[in-house]
């Protein structure tokens, strides 16, 4: 079959270059943004007199009748075609004529056309994938609402640290999130120009209107280089690191799930509808949801660093190592999109079992710091001191086969004689949690305060509006 770039060739390819040099078979995902910057090109085409009105009603029926093709699965991709890019220009051709088709090329080159393509897909990802993670933040929210009174222990080195509330503790993840939000926007913002009009890599002498094109297909504005607009994969780069980072998150809120859905925690339930069993042990029932979110972490993160090396040290512009780009970020988007749509459906069906976190309160000594809090507050004690004294009253606890917050006054005075009955009320759970009232603590009164900011950060991001 004779080549779009067939002229300086004598010889037709090898077959083994055919299919080692063709990316339809993943590229055909670009389908739509490739029609879509090509009637933009065209409209622009004839609105700078590069080319006639009529040439450009063809072109844009033609690239019309190509989509649909495409939707209803008439279109034949074949490799002898190479790319989308090429497929779709054939097949204008032949359906309007190439004395007509063989115009759209004119001031584009399939370098800047990728280009395009390439960030319109990232750029479209980028805000489903945010608005996902709103949905998330969303859920959380939602459920720290109903708990801010459910108290569970805080870890440091998944030990036993202080109590907090579960409203607290899923605010957290909220946070966390909402970071990955401001960060997604942050690089469509930064992104969101079109390169189309930079050609093979120098511009063109042809008299074309960029900020036409750019406005057509819903960029804020145009690359202000060429050379680097052919060459620059940032966009993607970012895409597949922010997608990293939402994964690195995900993944330690997956851990938790897993930890607490355990027998040995006992903290949630998750609803059958997001669980599986085993084919062999007929009792077990298996978070494989949140193991599999947990799990994609790694391809994430595998596919920046693919995409990071294939962009190292390659020289200026377009290099044909350039197309390894896109398998990666389709992986990683589909992963990440679809990961979010089912975390968050499941997040919504968790039961959390009260009883068992407020029984995991009672063991470690949760109020440890409280009391040595009151020393210092209430009888002056250095606090280092204070911190001596309370390990004592814990070594006590242990001896006598109790927690801290059940020792008497007596068994207190013990070993601190200055303790006062005071001191007895301070060491009950709900109180240790109350007396965090400093900004970003755990007290109902900061919760309070960390729920209304995620609410105005959710109103004032809400694509929905
Ligand atoms: N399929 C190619 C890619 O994905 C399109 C650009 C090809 N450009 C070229 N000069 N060969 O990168």
């Amino acid at each position: 079959m004779q080549k779009m770039w067939q002229g300086r060739f004598n010889e037709a390819s090898s077959e083994l270059l055919e299919a080692f040099n063709a990316s339809i078979e993943f590229d055909k995902e670009l389908y739509i943004q490739d029609i879509n910057g090509s009637k933009a090109h065209a409209k622009m085409l004839a609105k700078c007199n590069i080319i006639d009105d009529e040439t450009a009603k063809k072109i844009l029926n033609g690239l019309e009748q190509i989509k649909s093709e495409i939707e209803n699965g008439e279109f034949k991709f074949s490799i002898a075609d190479e790319d989308i890019h090429m497929a779709i220009e054939k097949r204008l051709s032949q359906i309007i004529g190439a004395e007509f088709g063989g115009k759209l090329h004119t001031a584009r080159s399939r370098n800047d056309q990728v280009a395009l393509d390439f960030r319109l897909f990232a750029l479209g990802a980028n805000m489903e994938i945010a608005k996902l993670i709103l949905d998330l933040i969303k859920t959380l929210s939602q459920i720290a609402k109903e708990h801010k009174s459910t108290l569970m222990p805080g870890f440091t080195h998944l030990q036993h640290a202080q109590p907090v509330s579960l409203a607290y503790h899923l605010l957290a993840y909220a946070f966390m999130f909402s970071r990955d939000y401001d960060r997604l926007i942050n690089s469509h913002k930064r992104n969101n120009l079109s390169p189309l009009g930079s050609c093979a890599m120098a511009g063109t002498p042809h008299p074309i209107d960029r900020e036409m094109v750019a406005r057509e297909l819903g960029f804020s504005g145009i690359t202000p280089n060429a050379m680097d607009s052919v060459s620059d994969r940032d966009f993607a780069l970012e895409l597949l690191f922010n997608i990293s980072l939402i994964f690195t998150h995900t993944s330690r809120l997956c851990e938790e799930l897993i930890l607490w859905s355990s027998s040995e925690f006992g903290y949630i339930t998750i609803s059958d509808r997001f669980s599986t069993g085993s084919s062999i042990m007929p009792q077990k029932k298996n978070p494989d949801v949140a193991e599999l979110i947990r799990g994609k972490t790694g391809r994430a993160y595998g596919n920046l660093i693919s995409l990071l090396t294939t962009m190292k040290s390659l020289p200026l512009a377009y290099n044909k190592d350039m197309q390894e780009d896109k398998e990666c970020l389709f992986d990683s988007v589909k992963s990440a999109k679809n990961s979010l749509i089912i975390l968050n459906a499941m997040m919504a069906e968790i039961k959390f079992n009260k009883e068992n976190m407020l029984k995991a309160c009672k063991t470690g000594h949760l109020s440890a710091t409280d009391l040595a809090d009151y020393l210092v507050k209430q009888k002056q004690i250095p606090f280092r001191q204070a911190h001596f004294i309370t390990g004592k009253c814990v070594a006590l606890a242990e001896s006598l086969g109790k927690d801290l917050s059940e020792l008497n006054l007596e068994e207190l005075q013990s070993i601190e004689p200055s303790i006062d009955s005071d001191a007895l009320g301070l060491l009950k759970l709900e109180s240790s949690k109350e007396a965090r009232k400093s900004i970003g603590g755990t007290s109902d009164y900061s919760v309070n305060i960390q729920l209304e900011l995620i609410d105005k950060f959710i109103k004032s991001n809400d694509i929905e509006r």
